[in-house]
């Protein structure tokens, strides 16, 4: 087999605090999860291709419609360096569960730019790479608050407001979480745009809703900065009832929920969009075990267990 001229790669993330509002200007916290990842390796090609193995996908990058993602972040990267096309098949091939709520479309457009970046030996900054992934956010859905680009591209936990540079924040203590699966899939397209109709049909009460969101935020980030992380889980718990009211929980996030509640989680809650994909759940060494059991019992299609570990500010 041909070895690859270049590889890049990049983590999936959770939204910890915050999902929704942040997309109208409430911060929220997410982090990476480095337990999955997609990857894209470059090899040598006559014309410029990319290949997701997993999707069954293939585009060649010059005939490509204008609203294919592959195609854009290739075009976009040969745009920012004042590249031509390059002659590779970029492969790519990623185990980040797709509209899951774990920011695999970022994730995969971050592991082009980064695989692209070392095959033509050339530097863009992470605020740049992280700006280009956005637009092709933008396909995914209109209005993307740009959490899922900036938290892959930095590769640590964020406290992010739409629009500013994000601020990384000290964790004083590691943060152990299952992040389970409901196994139904939800485009964070329709919860997104569900949303927006239900702010724009009742504004005075989905602003309320966002600033409580907001307050809960700000209350998380303290208890992350102090290190008490058993306090996380109300103010978990606390979101995921506000969330509810927005209409993103479901059924089976509920089940998985209450399941984790009652095998010992500290706070459980769903995690990005909403309606179905993953949920995470506050756990201990202690309860970690007997909560992946109620999780799988209660139906989760898959556990992942992560840390968000301890980190200066800078
Ligand atoms: O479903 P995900 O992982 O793409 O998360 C979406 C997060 C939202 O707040 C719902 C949308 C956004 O753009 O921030």
């Amino acid at each position: 087999m041909t070895s690859p001229l270049a590889r890049g790669e990049a983590p999936g993330k959770i939204i910890l605090f915050g999902e929704h509002a942040v997309v109208y200007g409430r911060p929220a916290i997410a982090a990476p999860v480095t337990q999955v990842q997609a990857r894209a390796h470059i090899l040598p090609a006559s014309t410029c291709t990319v290949e997701a193995i997993d999707l069954h996908q293939q585009v060649e990058v010059a005939r490509a419609p204008a609203d294919d993602p592959f195609a854009l972040m290739v075009n976009l990267v040969c745009h920012a360096l004042q590249r031509p096309l390059p002659p590779w098949r970029i492969v790519i091939t990623s185990d980040i569960p797709i509209a899951a709520g774990l920011g695999s479309g970022a994730a995969i457009s971050a592991a082009i730019a980064r695989a692209m970046l070392a095959g033509f030996n050339a530097r863009l900054t992470d605020e740049t790479i992280s700006a280009l992934i956005y637009e092709v956010e933008k396909l995914h859905h209109g209005t993307p608050s740009g959490i899922d680009n900036t938290v892959v591209v930095y590769g640590r936990p964020v406290w992010f407001v739409r629009g500013r540079e994000p601020e990384p924040f000290a964790v004083a203590r590691p943060i152990p979480l299952l992040i389970a699966d409901t196994g139904a899939p939800s485009p964070t397209k329709i919860a997104v745009g569900d949303v927006r109709r239900a702010w724009e049909r009742e504004p005075v009460r989905f602003e309320a809703l966002f600033d409580a969101v907001a307050d809960i935020a700000r209350q998380a980030r303290a208890v992350i900065e102090e290190g008490t992380i058993l306090a996380l889980g109300p103010l978990m718990n606390a979101n995921q009832e506000l969330l509810a009211r927005m209409g993103l929980s479901s059924p089976e996030l509920d089940r998985l929920i209450q399941a984790a509640l009652g095998a010992g989680a500290a706070g459980a809650k769903l995690s990005g969009a909403g309606r179905g994909g993953n949920m995470i759940a506050l756990v201990t060494e202690e309860t970690a075990e007997e909560v992946a059991e109620a999780l799988r019992a209660a139906g989760a299609v898959r556990i992942i267990p992560t840390t968000i570990l301890p980190a200066p500010a800078t």
